[in-house]
């Protein structure tokens, strides 16, 4: 059992977003919405419902908008105010109030190992979460705090999984190791996009991680891999041989937000889970399947 709080987490935005042009040529794809909210903001409030206080932004030149929106926006919640929309002012103050963020930059293309050890003298010497912006994960009890409580009871880094098909491994990191039940394996291998007949299972991360802070030097050790890029999967197959590792299977539905596709699913459900907005769409869909109105 593990006392040790986890308190930080960092999130990589600095990737140029290529798989989203055009809507990414003049903005950060992590500002891009679910109907009116943008990603990040729906990352960082995972990280805050978590118990997350310290959100480390790794983030790369142009993506200052991501900073000015978590801080106040004093003209319009002033203008907001004098206008009696107290309620919408409050929206934007709140979101300055969520966290404590800290950006730190990534200057050089790299890789997402990189980005992370771009963290490591904002995260110091304690635990801490790692969330990619692409992947949304729906669920009662965020993923992160899902797999907080599994570093607690077991005191070695944990990385969150899902099953998925065969032929789609090579689309993320694969872990491998001994079932410890029905959601828990204790890690003894991770691959970074194997080919199918490589993968040691088809147990994929899709983005969510806590670490033991030992990742930093692991990260500083890994070599350039896929891509000639510094993967994380490879760091975290040296913490896992220094430190142990788990995977978790989370509880939860996971959105592929930097798919066409996968956005277009997000929206759909995060459209039909909102009271104000699930009639109206149920609506449209019947109409554009040619049910008529
Ligand atoms: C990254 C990681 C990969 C992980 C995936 C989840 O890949 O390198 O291990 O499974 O995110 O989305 P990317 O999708 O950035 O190529």
């Amino acid at each position: 059992m593990s006392k040790q709080r986890v308190r930080k987490a960092v999130i990589p935005a600095a990737g140029l977003g290529t798989r989203f042009l055009p809507a990414t040529k003049a903005q950060p794809k992590e500002m891009i919405p679910i109907i009116d909210v943008p990603m990040i903001q729906l990352i960082v409030e995972e990280a805050v419902r978590s118990g997350i206080e310290d959100v480390i932004l790794v983030t790369a030149r142009h993506k200052e908008s991501i900073e000015n929106h978590f801080d106040h926006a004093y003209e319009l919640e002033d203008t907001l105010d004098r206008r009696a929309k107290k309620e919408l002012a409050d929206v934007s103050r709140s979101l300055a109030n969520l966290c404590n963020l800290i950006s730190v930059r990534q200057k050089h293309p790299l890789g997402l190992g990189h980005a992370v050890l771009c963290a490591a003298q904002a995260v110091g010497d304690e635990p801490f979460a790692v969330l990619l912006g692409d992947d949304l994960i729906d669920s009662e009890v965020p993923c992160t705090r899902q797999l907080i409580d599994v570093f607690q009871e077991r005191g070695a880094s944990v990385v969150g999984v899902m099953e998925v098909p065969h032929a789609e491994v090579s689309k993320y990191g694969i872990v491998g190791g001994r079932m410890e039940g029905d959601r828990l394996m204790a890690v003894d291998r991770l691959v970074e996009k194997p080919s199918p007949g490589e993968a040691p299972s088809q147990l994929a991360i899709p983005g969510r991680y806590v670490l033991d802070p030992a990742i930093f030097q692991c990260l500083r050790e890994t070599p350039a891999g896929r891509g000639g890029e510094i993967q994380l999967t490879d760091g975290l197959q040296i913490l896992a041989k220094r430190k142990g590792m788990y995977a978790y299977r989370f509880d939860g539905v996971r959105y592929d937000t930097g798919d066409r596709v996968g956005f277009i699913d997000a929206t759909l459900a995060y459209a039909l889970k909102r009271p104000d907005l699930a009639g109206p769409v149920k609506e449209l869909m019947r109409k554009h399947l040619g049910g008529g109105r």
